[in-house]
């Protein structure tokens, strides 16, 4: 017989902060708490098990529903500024666009252009069939980026200097409709391609090694609950590189003017205090967040993901400290 358990829910991960696995928890989790508030309880994350174990009675019975648990400590998530590079990053070679014919994809790619990218490869499974694009150095080229092959074959056959990780899908539904299939679809386009993009490109002395994400991501957004556990992988494959002193940077992007994927829910946005952002602000924002590539950054409203780089600070009441988890990715 079926019972109804109304306790709240609480996801528990550990290491999110550069685990993909565990870090798309997180985005998951806060799309829960949008669609399901009267049932949500949080998301803790742990790096010590029997350290950080005896902690959790007290977040439990707390206020803070995003809580990191660091050294016997716990830290609670929260928005920070930060500043970024006015010089920015200067393009220069091959830069690989997956995604590339996408919305986005074209204004990265007039950008790359301008700032002085002498080949631009814009890859998409339609590839030229999607776009054509009158713009310098600019080549599309027909690929699916969740196959590994492919994305060795493309990285070996163009050699790039940097790498922009645009693509991806969408396929919106609360959490209550989602299959494990229509998770896995929007992850793979997202994940796989990024994980394939990384292991493909290691040997390269990349400049830079941009993560397309989104607001959706680290801060929620109802009704894309697979789609914000894709991109809070992303985040935490940013991480994991930096981690490993590898270049990265994980932009949580807010919506863009114009097309793209963000065009049917722009008014949503609107109505949450997410502008859309004219796309000559959003590159330029593009560079100076990839100058900047130590710290974690975020666009339009600003965004940011689970507890790695936290900085505590004190709290009203114990034992949860609120921690700056800057303004997303680095
Ligand atoms: N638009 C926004 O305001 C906004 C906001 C936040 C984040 N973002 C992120 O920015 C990125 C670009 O967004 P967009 O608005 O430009 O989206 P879009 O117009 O829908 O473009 C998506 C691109 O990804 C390609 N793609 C999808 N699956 C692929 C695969 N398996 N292999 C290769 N290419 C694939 C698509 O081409 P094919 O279908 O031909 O493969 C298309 O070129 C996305 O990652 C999105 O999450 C966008």
């Amino acid at each position: 017989m079926a019972q109804t358990v109304d306790a709240p829910l609480w996801c528990v991960t550990r290491g999110a902060a550069t685990d993909p696995a565990q870090r798309a928890v997180w985005g998951l989790g806060r799309v829960v708490a949008l669609e399901h508030p009267d049932r949500w309880g949080g998301l803790i994350d742990l790096a010590d098990g029997d350290r950080d174990l005896p902690l959790l009675p007290a977040v439990l019975s707390g206020t803070e529903d995003q809580v990191a648990i660091r050294g016997g400590v716990a830290h609670a998530r929260r928005l920070t500024r930060t500043t970024a590079d006015r010089q920015g990053w200067r393009p220069s070679g091959t830069v690989l666009v997956t995604g590339g014919t996408g919305a986005l994809g074209t204004h990265v790619a007039k950008w790359l252009a301008a700032q002085g990218a002498s080949r631009i490869v814009l890859v998409s499974r339609r590839g030229p069939d999607a776009v054509t694009l009158d713009v310098p150095g600019v080549e599309v080229v027909a690929g699916d980026i969740t196959d590994r092959a492919t994305v060795t074959r493309l990285v070996a056959e163009y050699t790039p200097n940097a790498v922009i990780h645009a693509a991806g899908i969408l396929d919106d539904g609360t959490v209550d409709a989602l299959t494990p299939e229509r998770v896995a679809a929007v992850m793979a386009a997202k994940v796989d391609g990024a994980r394939h993009l990384d292991a493909a490109t290691r040997h390269l002395p990349l400049d830079a090694f941009i993560l397309f994400s989104s607001f959706a991501g680290s801060v929620g957004s109802a009704g894309q609950a697979n789609y914000a556990a894709a991109n809070a992988a992303l985040d935490a494959i940013a991480e994991q590189r930096r981690a490993e002193g590898l270049p990265a940077v994980s932009i949580a992007w807010g919506s863009w003017a114009g097309d793209g994927m963000a065009g049917d829910l722009g008014d949503r946005h609107r109505r949450g205090g997410v502008r859309p952002m004219h796309p000559a602000t959003a590159v330029t924002a593009l560079g100076r967040v990839t100058g900047n590539a130590n710290r974690r950054c975020s666009t339009s409203s600003g965004t940011a993901p689970p507890p790695s780089s936290a900085t505590p600070a004190p709290a009203p009441s114990a034992p949860t400290r609120r921690s700056a988890t800057s303004g997303s990715t680095r």
